[in-house]
């Protein structure tokens, strides 16, 4: 890479994408609370109370396959231009690995977690009030807690910027989509509301078209591995 005269560059940044969508949320939530119906057990995994469904990608709805499609598209937006520059020695998709529904009653949260073996996850919420308090969803710095770079004095920063905050929290609102890489950690703040928060969370990979089209052929090893729903 050749120095410029002066250049400031964003080195290993961690992108995240936002992009509000327009789908029918009324549906959506009743296919959620459908999914709840069918399996109220559902899965255990960095949620704390709250429900959480098994991989839903197989499921027939007519609202979830329009948001299936979306979420497509802007993966490979996040495609193009995230990983633009880089060479692959074959053609590569993202392609949408599971899909699971999470369901937050009030004092409902999840823990910091990330989702190993993936490339991209993301989340799209069905029902969100725009407000704090039905819940954050919270980003932290890639950098290991503990070690500070930066040797700043915290006293002396009244607001830190997206290169010193330790992390970064957002408000949702129905209809955003978030698409971000599968190792930053995140969490989302307990619901303190009455009304339930619902929303989707997916995981994808980058892959050969081929290996996606023939994904169940893999070894169950790799397929346990692959639909873990973190
Ligand atoms: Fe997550």
């Amino acid at each position: 890479m050749k120095i410029k005269a002066k250049s400031i560059q964003q080195l290993f940044p961690s992108p995240l994408m936002q992009v509000q969508l327009d789908l029918d949320v009324e549906k959506l939530t009743e296919f959620a609370v459908q999914m709840q119906e069918q399996d109220n057990i559902g899965a255990q995994k960095s949620n704390v109370r709250g429900w959480q469904s098994k991989n839903v990608y197989e499921e027939k709805h007519e609202e979830f396959e329009k948001l299936k499609k979306e979420i497509n598209q802007y993966l490979q937006e996040y495609n193009s231009e995230v990983f633009c520059g880089m060479k692959f020695r074959h053609d590569v998709k993202l392609c949408i690995n599971n899909i699971w529904i999470n369901i937050n009653g009030k004092y409902h949260y999840n823990e910091w977690h990330t989702h190993p073996q993936c490339t991209l996850s993301g989340v799209y919420y069905i029902k969100h009030d725009g407000t704090e308090e039905n819940g954050l969803i919270a980003f932290k710095h890639p950098i290991p807690s503990g070690i500070n770079l930066l040797y700043l004095d915290g006293d002396l920063i009244e607001t830190p910027n997206e290169v010193t905050a330790e992390k970064v929290c957002i408000i949702p609102a129905s209809n955003a989509l978030m698409i971000f890489p599968s190792w930053l950690e995140h969490r989302v703040y307990d619901n303190l509301k009455d009304d339930v928060r619902i929303s989707l969370s997916f995981n994808a990979f980058l892959l050969h078209p081929d290996a996606y089209y023939h994904i169940d052929q893999f070894e169950p090893e790799w397929k346990r591995a692959h639909n873990d729903n973190t």
